[in-house]
């Protein structure tokens, strides 16, 4: 089966991991700062590195000191973690309609849904596509929250020529092998606010406060550290942050793959029947995670059942976030969010990654052809 996305391994990647390997430091040790520096270096803001996209969300959501009683305005276009990682911190969650254009959070439905619980917006880069973070930027600065990125689909993206990692106060990556680099699991939250990022190393470490200036009891002794609010074990060891660092080397050549295909897909399928296409808005430069069509007239199961047949690994991203039984069951009804819904009902992604060659994807464009009878 022809995967939707997969990881590009290369001998570059395989020699840094092995290094690591044989190094002093398997976690806690250089090779995370270095790592942590090389986000930074392409996402333009400081980064920690946790364990994968899901903690990454949790770490940003209590680093923004979202609680009980506390309001957050997402989008039910993406993966549920974006949803649910603060609905564990005991978050409401409150899901604000997205752009048909471009599936991501409509800054006019988060303005509507506004109140003074309101503690973070949380916008999803679908696919790679950035978010209308300009009008994300006022509504949270109107509503007094703090303004998180879930860049789990976008590290490599700019918008208006300023990179995702400074567009929110909090950008969260997810370095998962179909994502735009890998490290296995992993993941990063970047911040250009150096409170929050400190209160987002502190979570990921336990909680534990080691600098003397901020012990209760600073006398204690050399060995002494203290946990003052609570926080998780979220680190990513040496052995996968060499892997980014190497992956992040080669996310230039990832983004002119990425590019090329999609050039390729739109260029191919634009005379294909029933399809419509993503779009890419003026002064938007995406490195593209997903290439999400549309199937009209009803046929998307029909489309998405033949082409597994065919062989070539579709899939849907997402279901609206809603309609997970977990939320459901909390009284959340299918019909909030009639535009991310009519999406969800015609979305099929095709399959994109690095290493895709142009005679697959040929073939994919063929079975799509065939379907739909052109
Ligand atoms: C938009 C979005 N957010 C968060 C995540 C979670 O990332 P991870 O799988 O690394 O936990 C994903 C990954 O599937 C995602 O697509």
């Amino acid at each position: 089966m022809l995967p939707y996305g997969r990881q590009s391994i290369d001998q570059s990647d395989v020699e840094a991991v092995t290094a690591a390997l044989g190094s002093d430091w398997l976690t806690t040790g250089p090779r995370v700062a270095q790592f942590e520096a090389d986000i930074e270096a392409i996402a333009g803001a400081p980064a920690v590195t946790v364990t994968n996209g899901t903690t990454a969300l949790h770490t940003a959501y209590a680093a923004a000191g979202v609680g009980q009683g506390d309001e957050v305005i997402t989008t039910p276009m993406t993966f549920v973690a974006t949803a649910s990682s603060a609905a564990l911190l005991g978050a409401t969650i409150v899901f604000a309609d997205v752009e048909d254009e471009t599936a991501n959070i409509d800054p006019a439905a988060v303005e509507a849904l506004t109140t003074e619980r309101t503690k973070a917006i949380a916008a999803v880069d679908y696919a790679g596509h950035p978010a209308e973070y300009d009008a994300l930027r006022k509504v949270s600065e109107g509503a007094g929250a703090v303004l998180i990125g879930d860049a789990a689909h976008s590290i490599g993206t700019t918008y208006h020529g300023r990179p995702v990692g400074t567009l929110a106060d909090l950008t969260t990556f997810s370095f998962f092998p179909t994502k735009n680099l890998t490290t296995a699991e992993g993941g990063a939250v970047a911040s250009i606010r150096p409170d929050l990022l400190q209160r987002a190393r502190t979570f990921r470490t336990i909680g534990l406060v080691r600098d003397k200036s901020l012990l209760r009891y600073p006398d204690e002794g050399a060995w002494h550290q203290e946990v003052h609010e609570f926080g998780n074990n979220y680190r990513l060891p040496d052995v996968l942050c060499a892997l980014g660092s190497s992956q992040l080397k080669r996310l230039a050549a990832f983004k002119a793959r990425r590019q090329e295909l999609t050039a390729r897909y739109d260029r191919l399928l634009a005379d294909v029947p029933g399809l419509r296409l993503p779009i890419q808005r003026d002064g938007v430069d995406p490195l593209r995670h997903l290439y999400p069509v549309r199937v009209l007239g009803g046929r998307r199961r029909e489309v998405f059942e033949r082409m597994r047949e065919a062989g070539i690994g579709v899939q849907v991203n997402y279901i609206p976030v809603y309609w997970h039984p977990v939320f459901e069951d909390l009284g959340y009804r299918r019909g909030m969010c009639p535009v991310a819904e009519a999406f969800y009902a015609e979305q099929l992604s095709l399959p994109l990654f690095v290493d895709l060659s142009d005679a697959d994807q040929d073939r994919v464009v063929e079975a799509l052809r065939t379907i739909l009878g052109s």
